[in-house]
């Protein structure tokens, strides 16, 4: 495939020096098969080794790389620059969290509202190749989430400053509750709380944008329909 010329509009922050934010612009000749990240790589390497962006599996499995590409929440690891229509490509961080330099944000709050007990997650992050049946040679996730952040960043509540729970969080509380349903108590008390369900506006972004069809959008509406179940059930008897 011929070399395009593409210049990389980057948003630079760096708190005391780059501050406030503003954009860079980078020139790069590329075989249009690259993906964004692999421009972010050469960038680094090649003009300026201060710039700040994660990644780690370059495959879509560890969700560190996400960030606004033309505006809109991707993987920088599996956008190729050839899927982008314009020749000038737009990076910025994701929204809705604390920045912390040029595109990497906090994703700490994030983390901390998907409970480690969940039983997604033991199964899915802390299995060890000694747990693992005879005759498994490796394991797969049990869910597609990534805990990339896309949703929240896409969701219009996260920036309106609301304390709302988040997309990812809801679905991973879902999918918690049918496979540990002794729990739902508990789980039905966040998924109602004051940064529960009622404050998803039903925008869909969380679902539109999601690199790994896990449809928070759906997940919020089962949680809405068992929330609007049991206050029918309480309003019926209110003992
Ligand atoms: S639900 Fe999708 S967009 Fe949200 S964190 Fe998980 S993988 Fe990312
Ligand atoms: S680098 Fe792991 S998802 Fe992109």
């Amino acid at each position: 495939m011929p070399i395009k010329k593409v210049i990389f509009k980057i948003l630079r922050y760096k708190p005391g020096h780059i501050d406030p934010a503003r954009f860079q612009e980078f020139t790069l000749e590329v075989d249009p098969a690259t993906s964004v990240l692999d421009a972010l790589e050469f960038i680094r390497l090649k003009q300026d080794s201060t710039l700040m962006y994660r990644h780690s599996c370059h495959h879509s499995s560890c969700g560190t790389c996400a960030c606004r590409i033309n505006g809109i929440e991707r993987l920088t690891c599996i956008t190729k620059i050839q899927e982008l229509a314009d020749d000038t490509i737009t990076l910025t961080p994701l929204e809705g969290f604390k920045p912390i330099g040029d595109l990497v944000v906090d994703m700490n709050r994030f983390y901390d509202d998907i409970s480690e007990e969940w039983s997604y997650l033991k199964k899915a992050e802390k299995v060890k190749s000694i747990d693992l049946p005879a005759g498994i040679g490796h394991f797969s996730r049990f869910e597609n989430c990534i805990e990339c952040g896309a949703c929240v960043s896409a969701c219009p509540v996260r920036h309106k400053n609301a304390p709302f729970i988040g997309p990812a969080v809801l679905a991973a509380l879902n999918c918690e509750l049918k496979k540990a349903p002794q729990g739902a108590k508990d789980l039905m008390a966040i998924a109602g709380s004051k940064r529960g369900e009622h404050l998803c506006e039903r925008a869909l972004n969380c679902s539109r944008v999601c690199p790994t069809g896990v449809y928070p959008a759906r997940h919020i509406a089962d949680l809405r329909r068992l929330i609007e179940k049991k206050n029918l059930e309480k309003t019926a008897n209110p003992k």
